[in-house]
């Protein structure tokens, strides 16, 4: 069974991925981790990355893997490094680039084959697996999902400000809203579930619940 989970950055969604599929029993892949390791690559290379040509070559190359909740760049474990600020940037212009998309939906299927599974990003639904039997699409207000991302940043020991965030929150939503390939949007089928106000555990109760229900049909 394919589960897909999609929305913008800070609805919880990478949290709330995970831990339904830790009480579903499935495994959980971090879409948006793929599309950072490009950025990771395109970043140590200082490449261009409105470079369609470099940039696709880049994808090309590139073998992603995970293994143990670790993102594997080309044999070397990369997790930590796909959190700074700068790859995120560079994982939202990378990820308008049709062959590093094409590249990506391919490896993604790869993954997901034969798996129960709950798949997390922005096109999941839409693009990559349209015949996913459940779909659910993640929304916060922007403020909150900003807020969410300097607590975590800063836990982490980094130091950002919120309204340089928001602020590149804001043009990265722009980017993934309006890009011509596999824009951000929910798919047809997909339940809506607003977090502003709820905890995560309340959102992964919510989806559970759906989960089962359509399991029990
Ligand atoms: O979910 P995230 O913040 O780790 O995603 C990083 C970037 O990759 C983000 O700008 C959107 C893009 N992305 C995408 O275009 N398609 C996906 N399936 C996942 C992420």
């Amino acid at each position: 069974m394919i589960v897909t989970i999609d929305g913008p950055a800070g609805t919880g969604k990478s949290t709330v991925a995970k831990q339904l599929a830790q009480v579903l029993g499935f495994e959980y892949l971090d879409t948006g981790a793929m599309y950072r390791m490009i950025a990771v690559l395109a970043v140590e290379e200082d490449l261009d990355l409105e470079d369609l040509s470099a940039i696709s070559e880049l994808a090309e190359r590139a073998e992603i893997d995970f293994k143990e909740g670790a993102a594997i760049l080309n044999g070397v474990d990369v997790s930590t490094k796909l959190r700074d600020p700068e790859v995120a940037v560079a994982a939202s212009v990378v990820a308008q680039n049709t062959k590093v998309r094409e590249k990506l939906v391919q490896r993604q299927r790869e993954l997901a084959a034969e798996r129960n599974i709950v798949c997390e990003g922005r096109d999941q639904g839409t693009v990559v697996f349209p015949q996913a039997e459940a779909k659910f699409y993640l929304t916060a207000a922007s403020e909150v999902r900003a807020k969410r991302r300097l607590n975590e940043l800063l836990e982490q020991g980094k130091e950002v400000l919120y309204e340089q965030l928001l602020e590149e929150q804001n043009e990265r939503d722009q980017r993934d809203e309006n890009r011509p390939v596999a824009p951000l949007k929910p798919a047809k089928d997909a339940v809506m579930i607003d977090s502003t106000e709820l905890t995560i555990e309340e959102v992964v109760r919510d989806l559970e619940e759906i989960i089962q229900q359509r399991l029990v049909k």
